[in-house]
């Protein structure tokens, strides 16, 4: 089964071909984060006037590269939400219009969801399993019993890490996004680390997260030690990889599984790869991380998600608009 999925809840429009949920016949995606980084973030009216004028050329771009018309796909999949309202609203309008115009069926995913099934392009996804997802507008544990049951264990309280290595970025005089700012400051640093950042420890029974109180502590560094910002963008990478990873770890003492999940634009960071892979070999359990381009947003995983929730039964009404909340914990009725 061919899904072409379509992915605009941020700043990537993208479009991607997937057979059976896990090989990538196509894919395409375009970013306005180049223009965001003049505004030091996303401004969402930039972002949906940005779809509005890629979507059409994206999923052209994505259809005619392999030749495929409306006989090759059996399905459209959409980013229902959650994310930027008009963003969404660009994908979820063109997604059913298509969808309409040939008489295709029309899947809403959620956008963790469609994270975590990143993993699926690689391997069947192993259950049940813990799940870390990270990103620019979300932070949770989860843990993943099987396909459409999911339970979210704990969540940020305030930033998510990524806002927080991007917020950080911002305070070092350096663009949007962040995270990968951060990560290459940090690589400079050849000495051993002399400055460190608090690591938030909310009480021992919460699995939740909170990263305020880092960027906070981030701004008085910077403020004490102009000189020193690799050193402050290392400690900062270190403080943020403590917290995800001291929580998971603390979730898989609860919840013990063979396979951990992480997903999101966070986990192409490669200090909290090594941090993940070195924990998975002391206790033996593995440690799944999609490739690199599938780690940040992308339309593939879309496509990979709607297959199983095809599987499930579940279609989108050309009634039905965006969902913006939308709790992960509702993904699934
Ligand atoms: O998943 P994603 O593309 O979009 C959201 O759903 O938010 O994640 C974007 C986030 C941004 O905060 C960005 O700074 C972060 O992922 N990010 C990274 C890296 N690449 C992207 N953070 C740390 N290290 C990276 N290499
Ligand atoms: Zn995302």
């Amino acid at each position: 089964m061919r899904i072409l999925g379509i992915e605009s809840s941020c700043d990537d429009t993208a479009a991607a071909v997937v057979e059976d949920g896990r090989k990538v016949l196509a894919a395409e995606r375009l970013s306005s984060a180049m223009l965001q980084r003049r505004f030091g973030g996303v401004v969402p009216e930039v972002a949906a006037r940005e779809h509005t004028m890629a979507i059409l050329p994206v999923v052209q771009t994505v259809l005619e590269s392999q030749g495929f018309g409306p006989g090759d796909i059996d399905a459209v999949a959409v980013t229902q939400g959650p994310g930027l309202l008009g963003a969404l609203l660009v994908g979820v309008t063109f997604a059913k219009a298509l969808a309409f115009a040939w008489q295709k069926p029309v899947i809403g995913v959620h956008h963790l969801e469609g994270h975590l099934y990143a993993n699926a392009l690689v391997a069947p996804i192993q259950f049940p399993a813990l799940a870390l997802i990270v990103s620019g507008g979300h932070t949770s544990l989860v843990y993943w019993r099987s396909h459409g049951q999911l339970q979210v264990l704990g969540s940020t309280r305030d930033d998510a890490a990524g806002e927080a290595l991007d917020k950080g970025a911002r305070l070092l005089g350096m663009g949007y996004p962040g995270g990968p700012e951060i990560e290459r400051l940090a690589g400079e640093v050849q000495h051993t680390p002399t400055l460190s950042l608090p690591v938030a420890r909310l009480d021992p029974a919460s699995l939740d997260f909170s990263f305020s109180g880092v960027k906070t502590a981030t701004a008085e560094l910077v403020r004490r030690y102009p000189d020193r910002r690799a050193e402050v963008a290392q400690a900062l990478q270190q403080a943020v990889v403590e917290a995800l990873v001291g929580n998971l770890i603390r979730a898989w003492q609860r919840h013990p599984t063979d396979h951990v999940y992480a997903a999101g634009g966070v986990t192409a960071n490669q200090r909290l790869a090594e941090r993940l892979k070195a924990w998975g070999q002391e206790t033996g359990v593995s440690i799944h991380i999609p490739p690199i381009q599938y780690c940040t947003d992308n339309a593939a995983m879309v496509a990979a998600a709607a297959y199983y929730r095809w599987q499930m039964g579940s279609r989108m009404g050309l009634d039905e608009g965006p969902k913006t909340p939308w709790a992960l914990a509702e993904a699934y009725p």
